[in-house]
């Protein structure tokens, strides 16, 4: 009997692999909901940390429940000095993302819950990683640049004290809070592909940094992640570009990509992309810089009337398009945009992990692992005849 099911080289799009409770996308429409709740909702009204606790924890946490979190996560930003003393010997022109993922196995040997899997273990070591990363990206950037990584400070929020920690300088309340938004709309996504990478890592028992790590792999990708630090590089190219619509159609003519635009699942509206648009604009305003979000929505316009022109009316801009313009307004590297994308996302990562090793959406934990069609040379079972080296000449 061949119970094959064929869904070869389709990208897996339409293929529903899994069940989960963490997040959905309503493509058509344009919604995205964690834990039942929506995203607008969620971007208006809670703090980063309430929504990794959210996502870890199913429900959402009363004021004592995120206290006590949220203290659980200043504690755990004290990172061991070896992890440091390792920086210290990495060439300084690492990418940031190789640097993250490479800090996960360090990170993981840190971890004195490594080796217990109950859920409150998992929790723990979610609580860590969530609180971790971005010390890790903050003091990997002063190392790069010649200079001693910063204490982190207990008295500032997980996104201000990032900033921090980054620049040595405290951030006002506002761009703190900017940030701490980015940080709540890019926490979950359902089975993107770094989500679906870590899973599939993580449905092998492997622990959860190593789930994590190939999160982190998936995530530097310019189709995903890196798709931010790519809408910077053509903002910084096109900012002296007086003929953005032939540009525009220049670039589609050569077969390129228009980096921010088009997403996998939304066909109408990406709803984080309206509240990165707003905070770019305000943040250009409050600091006389105007012509990045100018240049984005100008961008914008010629590319949807072009792609309209082709009959393509389902691309449009993406979480990343506006989320460059945001960080760069915050001082932030170009090369750090995607790993802010990670400090967001390890809380859904994580969620998904304890999902997945927990069995919490699905009958019992299973191993993934699909079948591929062998098209290569072949000579029958009986396999084609071996020439020792010698007689190959
Ligand atoms: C994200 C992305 C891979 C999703 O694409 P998708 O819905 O799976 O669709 P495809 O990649 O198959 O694209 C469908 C068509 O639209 C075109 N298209 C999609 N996004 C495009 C973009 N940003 N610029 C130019 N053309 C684009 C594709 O080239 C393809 O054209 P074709 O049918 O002539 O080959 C794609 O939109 C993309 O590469 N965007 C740019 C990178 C980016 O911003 N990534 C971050 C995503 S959050």
């Amino acid at each position: 009997m061949n119970d094959t099911i064929r869904v070869k080289n389709i990208d897996l799009r339409g293929v529903t692999v899994a069940d989960t409770k963490i997040s959905f996308i309503d493509g058509e429409k344009g919604v995205l909901i964690y834990r039942g709740y929506r995203i607008e909702e969620l971007a208006q009204n809670s703090s980063f940390m309430e929504i990794a606790y959210l996502l870890l924890q199913g429900v959402l946490p009363d004021r004592k429940q995120l206290e006590a979190f949220s203290r659980q996560g200043v504690e755990a930003r004290q990172v061991p000095g070896f992890i440091y003393e390792s920086f210290k010997r990495w060439p300084r022109e690492a990418h940031p993302m190789d640097v993250l993922q490479a800090a996960m196995p360090i990170l993981a040997m840190a971890d004195p819950d490594l080796s217990s899997e109950t859920r409150e273990a998992n929790v723990l070591k979610a609580i860590r990683l969530i609180a971790r990363l971005p010390v890790v990206v903050a003091a990997w950037h002063r190392i790069r640049k010649g200079l001693e990584p910063l204490p982190a400070d207990v008295h500032l929020s997980h996104a201000a004290n990032f900033l921090w920690q980054l620049s040595g300088e405290k951030p006002d309340g506002e761009t703190a809070r900017d940030l701490d938004t980015c940080l709540v709309l890019h926490a979950d996504h359902t089975f993107n592909a770094s989500t679906f990478a870590c899973r599939e890592v993580i449905s092998t028992q492997a622990h959860m940094y190593a789930g994590v790590a190939a999160g982190v792999g998936a995530l530097s990708g310019n189709l995903h992640g890196g798709a931010n630090a790519q809408v910077m590089k053509m903002l910084f190219e096109l900012e002296s570009e007086r003929d953005i619509p032939g540009w525009v159609k220049r670039q589609l003519e050569h077969g390129q990509k228009i980096m921010g635009l088009g997403h996998a699942v939304y066909k109408t509206t990406d709803p984080r992309a309206k509240f990165l648009k707003d905070i770019a604009s305000r943040l250009a305003k409050k600091l006389g810089q105007e012509r990045w979000p100018r240049l984005s929505s100008q961008i914008e316009k010629a590319a949807l009337e072009e792609f309209e022109r082709r009959g393509q009316t389902t691309i449009k801009p993406n979480v990343d398009f506006y989320s460059a313009p945001v960080y760069h307004l915050m001082g932030i590297p170009t090369d750090l945009m995607t790993p802010i994308f990670a400090i967001s996302r390890v809380a859904g990562w994580c969620a998904h992990v304890i999902e997945e090793k927990f069995a919490e959406a699905q009958a019992k934990p299973t191993l993934y692992r699909p079948k591929a069609e062998y098209i290569g040379h072949y000579c029958g079972l009986v396999g084609c005849t071996y020439e020792p080296i010698q007689g190959r000449g």
